[in-house]
């Protein structure tokens, strides 16, 4: 059974990729430096292209699509070769498609009355977004004694600093940040760079 998408890895790359030649070497450095689990986010027109390229040549990484933000994205995400979804929000819609396709969702939430509606849509491993700017570490430590059941992924504002807070939570499976990939790396196409970053992060805990 594939292990739940938290546990992967302390850390999920969230990229931003605005070409795609670089999706594959980009995916062998994060494995290299030891991270077995990406996030390819629905951001620019190279993204659909760049999860093609990883699903076929790099089988061995756990392949997610983020910035999903409705059916029609999971659709594209999963018929592209999506193993995991992540959505900023949780809505309904979003969450029946990805159960349509049998595909892991990361629902995101940044209060407790949306951790209750996705818990009533049957979701228990939830994103929370945007992390820092919703209440921090503080904010998901509160939630550990009302929803001891809810485990999350926060993100947003994440960095090598402040990570290993959110990491030592009872309630934090994993973190999600774009300090692993960051743009001008991939630019530049500065692989070693990259696989730098991976070793680092999953050094933090
Ligand atoms: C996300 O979608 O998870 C965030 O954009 C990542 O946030 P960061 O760029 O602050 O790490």
């Amino acid at each position: 059974m594939q292990p739940s998408v938290l546990d992967v890895s302390p850390v999920i790359p969230v990229v931003v990729l605005d070409d795609a030649s670089a999706a594959v070497p980009l995916a062998r450095a994060l494995l290299a430096g030891g991270i077995g689990i990406v996030e390819l986010t629905l951001r620019t027109p190279a993204a659909l292209d760049a999860v093609r390229d990883i699903a076929t040549e790099v089988p061995d990484i756990l392949l997610g699509v983020g910035t999903v933000v409705s059916a029609d994205d999971v659709a594209r995400a999963v018929d592209a070769g999506a193993q995991f979804l992540v959505s900023p929000g949780t809505t309904r819609s979003i969450v029946e498609a990805a159960r349509s396709r049998e595909v892991p969702l990361l629902p995101g939430v940044s209060t407790v009355s949306e951790a209750l509606f996705a818990l009533e849509l049957g979701l228990h491993e939830l994103k929370f977004f945007p992390a820092e700017q919703a209440g921090g570490a503080a904010f998901l430590a509160a939630l550990r004694s009302p929803l001891p059941q809810v485990r999350f992924c926060p993100t947003g504002g994440i960095s090598p600093a402040n990570a290993p807070e959110y990491l030592g939570l009872p309630n934090v499976g994993c973190v999600g940040g774009s300090w692993v990939t960051p743009h001008d790396a991939l630019a530049n196409h500065d692989f070693h760079r990259v696989e730098a970053l991976a070793k680092a992060a999953v050094s933090l805990r």
